[in-house]
């Protein structure tokens, strides 16, 4: 396969600064390194920055660095689109407002395959809010609701393709608010929260939804934020929540996304290098990154004894 690196030091998400450390941190960490040692050839295309573009403030007032948000948007949503017909694109953030862009150009880009675009949003948060309904004013909370074309981007460059509520499965969550809940709750997502992981295993509802996407050839984006996982593995990160997923749990999905053989693109959201601890949630996203491009201690199947 042939990986292509795109730096995305978005930090205008939310409040607490540091994620534009993010792509120099994987880097240091080595993930081009992990990526070629299974075979595969990389490019590094560097760290892309933001369009300029002027809009007025927003009418909720609490919005943070509206400007740079859908700047970054256009930037990502052309680099998406840009990468895709090269090889697999890993954007590495950068918070999550990234995926406006990301998200957006990679369902445009499928859109232009005629392939159906699935989206696996790996995450404690639903991030489904727009500028109206956020509480925070941190638009790292709002992509989703941007991607699926709920109402209130009038800022934003208008979508080519909207991702369909019914093609995107959320793992992880444990931290969604009350205008979230009004869409989710009678909604077409699929809604794996901590308690079904805990009932079930995650390898169920993964498994599930990667054959939904394997019966129509989909394409499918992965868009893995940080507090996905217990802030005890990844404490890197501004809005840790406790009770997430394990390191094992992560790399299982991982592994599973790998012999899938769908995945056509990953985000790598919201690594704040300022607040880890001697690098661990940068080596550790790097080693999922590993597990999904095929990294495994054994090659065959283990053998089973009775
Ligand atoms: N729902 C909260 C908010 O709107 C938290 C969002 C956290 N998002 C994230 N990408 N970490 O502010
Ligand atoms: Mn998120
Ligand atoms: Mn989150
Ligand atoms: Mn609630």
């Amino acid at each position: 396969k042939h990986i292509i690196l795109i730096g995305a030091p978005v930090d205008c998400g939310k409040r607490t600064r540091g994620c534009l450390m993010g792509p120099d941190a994987y880097r240091t960490a080595g993930i081009s390194e992990a990526i070629t040692a299974l075979g595969h050839t990389v490019a590094d295309r560097g760290n892309l920055a933001p369009a300029h573009v002027d809009v007025p403030q927003h009418g909720n007032a609490q919005v943070y660095k509206l400007a740079e948000n859908v700047g970054w948007t256009q930037t990502l949503m052309a680099a998406a689109q840009d990468a895709a017909p090269e090889g697999i694109p890993i954007f590495l953030g950068g918070d999550h407002a990234l995926a406006a862009g990301t998200v957006a150009g990679m369902a445009a880009y499928a859109a232009s395959q005629n392939r159906p675009f699935f989206l696996l949003w790996l995450d404690a948060h639903s991030d489904i809010h727009t500028p109206d309904t956020t509480d925070t004013g941190n638009l790292h909370g709002t992509p989703v609701g941007y991607v699926t074309g709920r109402a209130g981007f009038v800022d934003y460059p208008p979508l080519p393709a909207t991702v369909d509520p019914a093609h995107i499965c959320m793992i992880g969550l444990r931290s969604v608010d009350d205008a979230e809940h009004a869409v989710l709750d009678d909604g077409d997502v699929t809604l794996v929260d901590m308690r079904k992981i805990d009932e079930d295993g995650i390898r169920a509802p993964l498994a599930g939804f990667l054959d939904r996407v394997a019966q129509v050839n989909g394409l499918l984006h992965v868009s893995l934020d940080v507090d996905f996982l217990d802030p005890s593995a990844a404490p890197a990160v501004g809005t840790t929540v406790p009770g997430g997923a394990t390191e094992r749990e992560g790399h299982l999905v991982m592994e599973m996304l790998s012999d899938s053989g769908l995945v056509s693109s990953l985000d790598l959201v919201e690594l704040n290098p300022f607040l880890d601890e001697r690098g661990k949630t940068a080596t550790l996203m790097v080693d999922l990154t590993a597990s999904l491009l095929g990294r495994r201690v054994f090659d065959r199947p283990t053998r089973r004894s009775l």
